[in-house]
C-alpha cells in the first residue's frame, strides 16, 4: 500500500492535474493519561503518533475550496464566503470548518485544490478528524501565505469543531495534532494552554490496542457526561461561588460538599478531579525514571473511567485486563473520549513485540473484531512536507 503523502499527491493530480501540489500533514493522537479533564480546565497529556491526515494542496485565484478525498472517493466544492455552520459531519465538513473558522478570525484565506487523505483510523479514538482539521488548516495557511501559530490554529481547529461540525470537545486532540513534540508526550494546561514536553524513554513504547468497536452512542454520552460536570459545578458554587471548574477542585473539597450533588454528578467528579492530578504525577515520574509508578497511574485512570465515569466498553475492559496480566506491561487504560476504540498501554521496550502479538492474539481468540495494535514513537505536529 502507498503511503499516505503518495495517495494525496496521486489523488491530487488526478483530480486536479496541473504541477506537483505541496503536502502538509497532522498526526493523529493517543492520550497517555488525563482522560475527559479537557473541557474541565484540567491536565492532558497526549502525544502525536506516527499516523497522519495529509493534504495536497496549490493555492487558487478565487475564494472556491476544491476538495477531494482519497477514503470516501468523491470531489466537494465550496465558496468560502458562503460557508455557514450546519452541523454536517461528513469530511467536507471539517475541511470547509477550518475554513470557515479561518474567515472568523479576520484572516484573508485563498481558495484552494485541496486532495485529503491519511492512515489514522477514522472513528477510533485516534483523533483522525483532529488530524484532518489542523493538516486542512496547515495547508490553508500555507497556500494563503499566512503565518503558522500552532497554539491559536489548535484553538481555531477546534472552533471549526464546535461549531461548524457541532462537536462540543475540548481542545486536547486539535492542540495534540498542531503541537505535538518528536519523541514527547505533551503536558497540556488546557486553562492556560501552558505546556511541557516530557521526553519518552527508549525502555518503554507505547502501544496503541484498537478493540475495533465504533459505537455512533460516543456523541450523546460524550455530551452527558459534560453536563453532568456542569451540574456538579453548579451544585459546588453555591458552596465556594469562586470556582471556575472541575479543574478548581479538590478531592478532600468535593468529598465536603458531596450532600449538594446528584449521586450521578458526584461521581462523574469524582472521577474528573483525581483525573486530572495524574498527568502531572505521571510526568513527574516519567522524568524520576519510575515507569512502574507512571504505569500504576495509567491503571488507576481505567478503573476510574470504567467505574466512576463509565465510558469504558467490555471490550476495552477485556483489552485493558489482557494487557495488563503481560509481562512488561507497566500499564494500561482505554483512551480517548471511550465507548469503544482504542486503549494504549505502556510497555518495557524489550516486550512490546511479543506483547503486541500475544494480546492481539488473545483479544481476538473473545471477539471477532478488527482489532490492531501498533507500538508507535511520538510524532511531531502540524508540518508542511517540502
Ligand atoms: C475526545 C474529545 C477530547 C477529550 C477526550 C476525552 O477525544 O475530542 O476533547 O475530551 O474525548 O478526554
Amino acid at each position: 500500500m502507498s503511503s499516505p503523502r503518495e495517495q494525496a499527491a496521486r489523488r491530487f493530480q488526478d483530480a486536479f492535474g496541473g504541477p506537483a501540489p505541496r503536502l502538509a500533514e497532522a498526526p493523529g493522537r493517543v492520550n497517555l493519561i488525563g482522560e475527559h479533564t479537557d473541557y474541565n480546565d484540567g491536565f492532558v497529556l497526549p502525544m502525536g503518533i506516527e499516523r497522519h491526515a495529509v493534504v495536497a494542496f496549490r493555492a487558487r485565484d478565487d475564494r472556491r475550496l476544491r476538495a477531494v478525498s482519497s477514503a470516501f472517493g468523491e470531489t466537494r466544492e465550496v465558496e468560502i464566503d458562503a460557508l455557514q455552520p450546519g452541523g454536517g459531519h461528513q469530511w467536507i465538513d471539517y475541511v470547509a470548518g477550518v475554513a470557515w473558522a479561518l474567515r472568523e478570525s479576520g484572516r484573508l484565506v485563498r481558495g484552494a485544490d485541496l486532495a485529503v487523505a491519511g492512515d489514522v483510523p477514522i472513528g477510533a479514538g485516534l483523533s483522525s478528524s483532529a488530524a484532518l482539521e489542523v493538516a486542512v488548516a496547515r495547508a490553508l495557511c500555507a497556500a494563503s501565505s499566512l503565518p503558522w501559530d500552532a497554539v491559536e490554529m489548535a484553538l481555531l481547529s477546534q472552533r471549526a469543531e464546535n461549531a461548524y461540525v457541532g462537536m462540543a470537545c475540548g481542545v486536547m486532540d486539535q492542540f495534540a495534532a498542531a503541537a505535538s513534540v518528536e519523541g514527547h508526550a505533551l503536558l497540556l494546561d488546557c486553562r492556560s494552554l501552558e505546556t511541557q514536553a516530557v521526553a519518552l524513554p527508549a525502555a518503554a513504547a507505547v502501544v496503541v490496542m484498537d478493540t475495533g468497536v465504533r459505537r455512533a452512542l460516543a456523541r450523546s454520552a460524550y455530551n452527558d457526561r459534560r453536563r453532568s460536570c456542569d451540574e456538579a459545578m453548579a451544585a459546588l458554587r453555591e458552596a465556594a461561588p469562586n470556582l471556575r471548574a472541575l479543574r478548581d477542585v479538590t478531592p478532600a473539597l468535593l468529598e465536603a460538599e458531596r450532600s449538594r450533588l446528584d449521586p450521578v454528578a458526584f461521581q462523574r467528579a469524582a472521577h474528573v478531579v483525581v483525573e486530572n492530578l495524574r498527568p502531572v504525577s505521571f510526568a513527574a515520574a516519567v522524568r524520576a525514571g519510575d515507569l512502574a509508578a507512571a504505569g500504576r497511574l495509567m491503571n488507576e485512570s481505567h478503573a476510574s473511567l470504567r467505574d466512576l465515569y463509565e465510558v469504558s466498553c467490555a471490550e476495552l475492559d477485556f483489552m485493558v485486563e489482557i494487557a495488563q496480566a503481560r509481562p512488561g506491561c507497566l500499564g494500561a487504560r482505554m483512551t480517548g473520549a471511550g465507548f469503544g476504540g482504542c486503549a494504549v498501554a505502556l510497555v518495557e521496550s524489550a516486550q512490546a513485540e511479543e506483547f503486541t502479538r500475544t494480546v492481539e492474539l488473545a483479544y481476538r481468540a473473545r471477539y471477532d473484531l478488527p482489532a490492531a495494535l501498533f507500538a508507535c514513537r511520538p510524532a511531531a505536529g502540524a508540518r508542511l512536507v517540502d
